[in-house]
């Protein structure tokens, strides 16, 4: 088992990484000395796949545990699924000594570490990420939340972890959607980190399709990493870790203006083309430079199918992005691999142009 340290200066912990490696997970609770009383929350599409492992992890611990199943999608990533989780705890009579334990995807990830931050002023709570896109990304870094009216993510609390075990074989029941969607947060690190990391997404895009388990542990390991050195030099997003944004501020729009059918990690996609297009419009980047970043994005054309949005709308939802200050669309835009500009303004015309183009990629 891999061990990455997130070391940050209060509430470090450590990310295990490893194949076969969810059944440790109570051994490793008792080893960090964490609160017994265990509250699982888990994706009901996970508890489908993997009955037999989780009861016999839960069965096997010798203290209180109880597990609650939810369903997830967008929708429900909300204040209601919260008090239900909240409701059941008090129900079965869990409090502050509790250890919360979030099972699934990014959104199970988001929400949990949501109601760890308040229930009780703060309980602990772990994070086993079970998509691509929650082990490459959402599990690290403790950004939590739910969304709320037409806007992502609007409500929530930065709250790190006690650690996060990822067990790659969760990887092996996910669709090709949902592995497209985690390789768009992968493809945002492509842009981020190196050329040499770059060059190794763009050769190796059909082995993470293929789940090939030597290529996908050297990209989360990768991008764990890098993740994590971003948010131990700026763990609250006051400045550096911005970065992570790059796309995001155009993906949320697309989410919103396709009612969600468009999945978070596709979104970042579609957002990094048009980000590239705006970089060449604010004269950031080379058109030729421009052209040849762009491949990477179309490695995915015949994959994403955007539908109509309406533009004005996506400019007005990104007005209401939280990332913004004195009512400003801010962006994160690059002039390179690893080059990135931070807090870059644009006119509604510029805007308007990278989302034309962004858009027509996947048309
Ligand atoms: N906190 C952060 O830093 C951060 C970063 C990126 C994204 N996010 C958030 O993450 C969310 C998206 O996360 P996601 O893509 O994991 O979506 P998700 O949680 O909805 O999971 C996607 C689908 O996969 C299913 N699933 C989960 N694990 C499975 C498995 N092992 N096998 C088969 N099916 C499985 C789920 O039931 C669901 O239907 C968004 O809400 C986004 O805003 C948060």
């Amino acid at each position: 088992m891999k061990k990455i340290s997130i070391e940050l200066s209060q509430n470090g912990y450590d990310v295990f990484l490893g194949n076969g490696i969810f059944n440790q997970l109570t051994k490793k609770i008792k080893s960090l000395k964490l609160n017994k009383n265990l509250f699982f929350v888990i994706d009901s599409n996970v508890y489908k796949l993997y009955t037999t492992q989780i009861n016999s992890t839960i069965d096997a611990y010798n203290g209180k545990a109880i597990f609650f199943v939810i369903e997830v999608n967008e929708k429900l990533k909300s204040f209601q699924t919260m008090q239900k989780i909240y409701k059941n705890m008090l129900d079965n009579d869990y409090s502050r000594d509790t250890l919360l334990i979030a099972i699934g995807g990014g959104i199970i990830g988001d929400i949990c570490g949501f109601v760890a931050a308040t229930f009780s002023r703060g309980i602990q709570y772990v994070q086993v990420p079970t998509t691509l896109l929650s082990v490459v990304d959402s599990s690290v870094g403790g950004k939590t939340g739910i969304n709320f009216g037409n806007t992502k993510n609007i409500i929530g609390a930065f709250n790190q972890p006690n650690f996060v075990l990822i067990d790659v074989d969760f990887i092996k029941t996910l669709n090709r959607e949902e592995i497209l969607s985690g390789l768009g947060e992968i493809v945002k690190y492509a842009f981020l980190t190196t050329t040499d990391f770059y060059k190794y997404i763009v050769k190796n895009i059909e082995n993470v399709f293929d789940k090939n388990p030597k290529v996908l542990k050297q990209i989360i390991n990768e991008s764990v990493r890098f993740k994590g050195d971003v948010v131990i030099c700026d763990e609250k997003e006051a400045g550096n870790r911005k970065m992570l944004n790059l796309g995001h501020t155009f993906a949320h729009a697309f989410e919103v203006g396709t009612k969600y059918k468009l999945k978070h990690g596709q979104a970042v996609i579609v957002g990094i083309a048009s980000a590239l297009f705006l970089s060449f419009k604010l004269g950031l980047i080379e058109e030729s430079r421009m052209l040849e970043l762009l491949a990477l994005v179309l490695l995915f054309k015949d994959e994403i199918k955007v539908g109509r949005i309406n533009l004005d709308r996506a400019i007005s939802v990104m007005q209401r992005d939280k990332k913004n200050r004195d009512g400003k669309i801010k962006f994160v835009l690059l002039k390179d691999i690893g080059n990135i500009m931070l807090d870059v303004e644009a006119s509604r015309e510029d805007v308007m142009y990278a989302l034309e183009n962004g858009l027509g990629v996947f048309r």
